[in-house]
């Protein structure tokens, strides 16, 4: 019998939340890169901010801590309660995996701009390349999704 695709999200508004979360890291995220200005989007009216490193890298680091909220938000829903109604989808599990990806490399990026803390030259350079490396595989993987409706998760037959 055909699963069901289901919203592993408790609300419309816990949806809407989290795009505009990830829509903001990725934004910020490319914005630490100096390219907003060499390409002119800096100049566009209102957008100016997004040349500023320093501006970028803050609402980085606020959109990661709210990212930590939902993730630990959905892990606690999922074992108090969907894991008897719902299973992840392949879609579903790709997507966790290049999340875990985005945070733990996150994190060493948050600890290689410690003053105190020190990577090799490889061990940073792995670390930078591995964080654009998840974004750009969990960005067109949210897109490809999108575009072929294939959702995180899939109601269970017997529930
Ligand atoms: C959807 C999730 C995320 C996306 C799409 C994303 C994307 C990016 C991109 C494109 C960059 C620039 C890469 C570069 O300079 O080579 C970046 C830098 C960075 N990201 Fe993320 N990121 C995400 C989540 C996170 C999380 C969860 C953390 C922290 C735990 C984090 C911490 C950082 C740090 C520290 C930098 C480097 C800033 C610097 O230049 O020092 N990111 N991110």
């Amino acid at each position: 019998m055909e699963k069901a695709a289901c919203n592993p999200y408790p609300s419309k508004a816990m949806t809407r939340f989290y795009m505009a979360v990830v829509a903001v890291l990725a934004f910020t995220g490319f914005g630490q890169m100096p390219i907003f200005k060499r390409y002119y989007l800096a100049d566009i009216p209102g957008l100016g901010w997004s040349a500023n490193f320093f501006v970028t890298h803050a609402i980085h680091y606020i959109g990661a801590s709210l990212l930590f909220f939902i993730i630990a938000y959905q892990i606690t829903g999922y074992f108090m309660r969907g894991r008897h109604y719902y299973s992840l989808t392949r879609s579903g599990w790709a997507r966790v995996i290049f999340l875990v990806g985005l945070v733990v490399t996150g994190i060493f990026r948050v600890l290689k701009n410690m003053p105190d803390i020190v990577f090799s030259p490889n061990f940073t350079m792995f670390i930078d390349f591995a964080h654009l490396g998840f974004a750009m595989l969990f960005l067109f993987s949210c897109l490809g999704f999108l575009l072929f409706h294939t959702g995180w998760c899939e109601e269970d037959a017997t529930t």
